[in-house]
């Protein structure tokens, strides 16, 4: 749902009220939009002046978004690779400092907060001095890309005041929202279950993102995009490419768990689990990555529900995607723009066997039944009824969760998703990689933020 047109949005954005109506048997609401724009435009000693660090495919869609939002003005943007530095300038203006090197833009007084978009190896280090710097931060998930990142991430975000989010934007989801409000409502009843999967089958779904044609030592900045990471010749499958290795991102867990997992938390109201479990292997895509590309793992809930989560990038029957809440009075369903609910009432009866018994046996066993629960007709539709909740047209949880960064920029208020729900989310993706390498069980305390 991400890149909305402008127009879409503010069409939208005016419908005020909600609608209800039948679609089939499926009682279909109409959500509302997100809170309008303010009426009155934003003086221009008020706008936020935002810079870009990483801008590669994530970065630049989180800035053109932020763009989007009134008194928001971008002014820099960093990357390591000159294509990329180009395209910022084509998208807001030849006039923007553009530099390889972020320190270019901390330094910089007028710069007031920073997107980070970089890959997963960069988020600590680019977080910690962009708000050691006075910058407020919108850092891409995951949070971390190795456990020790989030404690220095915390600290630093406790010590300097600053505004800082994390980029799960489903944590903003008018959606997601709606599913947490029904399931504290007990719309499903007691929650016993969540399962998710995230299975695809396609080369760009497994990440072999293109390499540009002119890729080389000049026009990419490898030092430099390498940091911390294993120094090794350079390599550009590495650099457009880099979620196929775990020196720089954390598979299919830090990629695609962590929003599952940033969601769950959010609607269920919990810190996180308790234990993982996980599997998988390399099956197909055998391009000399060193992660999983079919992976699955079970978590524990001390809430008292187990969560079951997988990813298969080798569907071949179809590319898919669900997310269900399985309650003890039904289930919810998130699925695109929507969420539904589905409930079937428990017979009130236990049911009675006799089949296997003499024909007088059968008789009696069923006059005994009856006696106890005797016949009473009609039983009534066993269907209590479908509901559906969806999205306005042209919303975008992308918008909103940026949104909601840049107002809390001004008002300093909290953010929906500050780094201790960033590194809870984070670190219970990351507890499927550990369980996977180890063979074992992991173990976590959601509550201190650690591994056990
Ligand atoms: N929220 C979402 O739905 C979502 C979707 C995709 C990606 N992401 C996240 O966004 C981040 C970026 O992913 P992507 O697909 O855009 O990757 P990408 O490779 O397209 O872009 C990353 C860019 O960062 C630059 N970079 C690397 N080190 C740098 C440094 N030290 N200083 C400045 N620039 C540097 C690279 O040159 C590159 O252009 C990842 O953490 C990813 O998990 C989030």
């Amino acid at each position: 749902m991400a890149n909305i047109d402008r127009r879409d949005f503010l069409k939208t954005g005016s419908i005020a009220t909600v609608g209800t109506y039948f679609a089939g048997s499926t009682k279909t609401h109409l959500m509302a939009a997100p809170e309008p724009e303010p009426a009155k435009p934003i003086a221009a000693n008020d706008h936020i002046q935002i810079a870009l660090i990483g801008a590669g495919g994530q970065g630049q869609g989180d800035t053109r978004l932020a763009a989007q939002v009134p008194g928001v003005k971008v002014v820099a943007a960093a990357d390591c690779y000159n294509g990329c530095l180009e395209h910022a300038k084509e998208l807001w203006g030849k006039d923007i400092l553009a530099t390889r090197d972020y320190n270019e833009i901390l330094a910089r007084k007028d710069i007031d907060a920073v997107i980070i978009g970089t890959p997963d190896h960069w988020h600590m280090q680019a977080s910690v001095d962009a708000m050691n710097a006075g910058k407020d931060v919108y850092c891409e998930k995951p949070m971390i890309h190795v456990y020790s990142d989030g404690p220095k991430i915390i600290d630093t975000w406790r010590k300097t005041n600053r505004i800082m989010q994390i980029g799960s934007q489903r944590v903003s989801s008018i959606i997601y929202l709606k599913a947490k409000e029904l399931l504290a409502s007990g719309a499903i009843g007691k929650l016993n279950m969540v399962t998710v999967w995230y299975d695809r089958n396609s080369a760009m779904g497994a990440w072999q993102y293109t390499v540009p044609y002119d890729a080389s030592p000049e026009t990419c900045d490898w030092p430099r995009w390498l940091g911390t990471a294993p120094k090794i010749p350079f390599n550009p499958e590495h650099f457009f490419q880099w979620r196929k290795w775990k020196a720089y991102g954390s598979g299919v867990a830090g990629d695609l768990f962590v929003h599952l997992f940033s969601g769950v938390h959010l609607i269920t109201n919990t810190n996180g689990p308790t234990r993982a479990l996980s599997t998988g292997g390399l099956r197909f895509w055998n391009d000399g990555r060193d992660v999983p590309d079919v992976m699955m793992a079970l978590y524990d809930y001390a809430q008292g529900f187990n969560l079951s989560v997988r990813t298969n990038f080798v569907d071949g029957g179809s590319e898919s995607e669900g997310f269900v809440f399985t309650g003890s009075e039904g289930s919810m369903t998130i699925a695109g723009d929507s969420v539904s609910l589905s409930r079937v009432p428990r017979e009130k009866e236990p049911g009675v066997r006799v089949n296997l018994f003499s024909m007088p046996i059968q008789r009696r066993m069923l006059e005994i039944y009856h006696e106890k629960y005797p016949v009473t007709y009609p039983t009534g539709p066993v269907l209590e009824g479908e509901e559906r909740y969806v999205a306005p047209k042209g919303y975008s949880d992308s918008y909103h969760h940026i949104k909601n960064w840049i107002d809390a920029i001004r008002s300093r208020e909290p953010v929906l998703e500050d780094p201790v729900f960033g590194f809870r989310a984070a670190g219970t993706a990351l507890l499927s990689n550990v369980s996977y390498e180890t063979g074992k069980p992991a173990h976590w305390n959601p509550d201190e933020m650690k591994l056990l």
